[in-house]
This record gives C-alpha cells, structure tokens and sequence, in this order.
C-alpha cells in the first residue's frame, strides 16, 4: 500500500525496495559522479521526488560542508530517505502543493526522473542558486523495454523541458550520460519493477543482461 497524498504518484514500499537494489548495482554512479561536480560549493541542497535520497546522499558524501533535505509525497520513500545519510533531512510533501521551505533559502535544487513544480523552484532557490533536472533520454533502459514492452520514453523531452522551465529558468548547460552495465537476473527485474511501467507489463521476470541508463542532466539558473 501507498500513504501519499490522494492522486499523487507516490512510489509504493515495493517499487522503492526495487529501485533501492538498481541504485545499489551502480546502474547510475557516472550519472553521480556527475551530480557531485556540479554540487561542488552548494551548501544548502533540496532534492525534490528523492525516493531513495539516494542521488542527494552520495552529492553529501562528496561535500563535507553541505546539508540536504530530502522531500516526497511517499511515506515509504522518505522513511528509507531519513536514513540515508547523516547530512539528509526528510520531509513528505508534494511537490505540486508546495515545499516547506523558506523563499530564496536554497542554493539548489535537484530534481530526479520526478514532477517539477517550476514556480515553486524559482521561489526557494537563491538568486545565484540552481536548478538541477535530470530526465531520461529515448534509449534509457532500452533492453529492457525491447525484452518486456515497458512503456517507451517520449522523444524531444530535453525541448519540452527547456519551455515548461523557461519563463523562470535559463539553461546553463546540458549533458548526456550514459552507462552499460550487466546486470543479474534478480537486478535487471528490479529495473523493471521499479517504475510505474511494472503496472503495464504481464511479467517484471526477466533474464541477465546488459542494461543501460540514459539520461540528460540540465542546469539552470533563475531569471
Ligand atoms: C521515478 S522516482 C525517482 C526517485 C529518485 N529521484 C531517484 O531517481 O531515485 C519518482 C519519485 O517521485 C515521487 N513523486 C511522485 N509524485 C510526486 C509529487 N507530486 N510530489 C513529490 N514527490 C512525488 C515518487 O514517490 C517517487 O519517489
């Protein structure tokens, strides 16, 4: 069962223990690696749709001085999120009803494969803060769409990104990463059961194989 908010996607404890066992196999430490750079003289970090918190621990663990605060409408996630590093604060919120941080407090916001409420970005994050989006790109898990019939990515995501963001955001800059990794049998079924694409496949079952993350992480600062 989920404990989110009426109408909102929460992932559920099942899909978070899925995830949790991906993250864990290094399907996304280029994508980390990344994200640590960027977050390089960051202090105050807010990482909205956290699930996990995994992506904000490991930016905490490449930056002693900074301090995180995980937010998800899922109840499940952000018992997982409030103990995933000593840094990390957690709060349940959705992110569609606004965040239970002050204006202008941030000095960036990370955003994951997760619903990005653009006004209300712009309202906490500092004047010289960022905005961090990272979204998949067509071929993300593409084995395992072409195996199971998981839904597709929607192409043009990075031009639909940059409008949806730009009455208050400018892109700084853009790039792709991507990572191919073999991934066992009970892994690459977790990558599978992971998202919401597990309600529309017959089986999450499905055999070892390589397995590759695609995505595009996009910086932006405030108008
Ligand atoms: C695909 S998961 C990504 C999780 C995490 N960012 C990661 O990459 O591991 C999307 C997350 O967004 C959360 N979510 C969905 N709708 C939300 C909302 N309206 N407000 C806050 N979180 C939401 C889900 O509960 C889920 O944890």
């Amino acid at each position: 069962m989920t404990s989110a908010a009426p109408g909102a996607n929460a992932d559920t404890a099942e899909m978070l223990t899925a995830r949790q066992n991906v993250l864990d196999a290094g399907l996304f430490c280029d994508l980390d690696a990344l994200l640590a750079e960027i977050f390089t003289n960051r202090h105050r970090i807010v990482e909205v749709g956290a699930g996990t918190g995994h992506h904000l621990a490991k930016v905490l663990y490449a930056h002693r001085g900074s301090q995180g605060l995980a937010s998800d409408v899922s109840k499940a996630a952000i018992r997982r999120a409030a103990r995933a590093h000593p840094r990390m604060a957690a709060v349940v919120a959705d992110t569609w009803a606004g965040l239970p941080i002050r204006t202008s407090y941030v000095d960036a916001v990370l955003c994951v494969f997760a619903p990005r409420n653009r006004d209300e970005f712009a309202r906490i994050i500092r004047p010289d803060g960022i905005l961090v989006v990272v979204t998949p790109l067509p071929d993300h898990l593409h084995q395992l769409r072409e195996r199971t019939g998981m839904i597709g990515i929607q192409p043009h995501k990075h031009d639909e990104l940059v409008a949806s963001l730009t009455s208050r955001f400018s892109v700084v800059s853009h790039e792709e990463v991507r990572a191919t990794i073999s991934l066992g049998a009970a892994t690459a079924s977790d990558a599978v059961a992971m998202g919401p694409s597990a309600h529309h496949v017959s089986s999450t079952r499905v055999e070892a194989m390589p397995v590759t993350s695609a995505v595009e992480v996009t910086v932006l600062s405030p108008r």
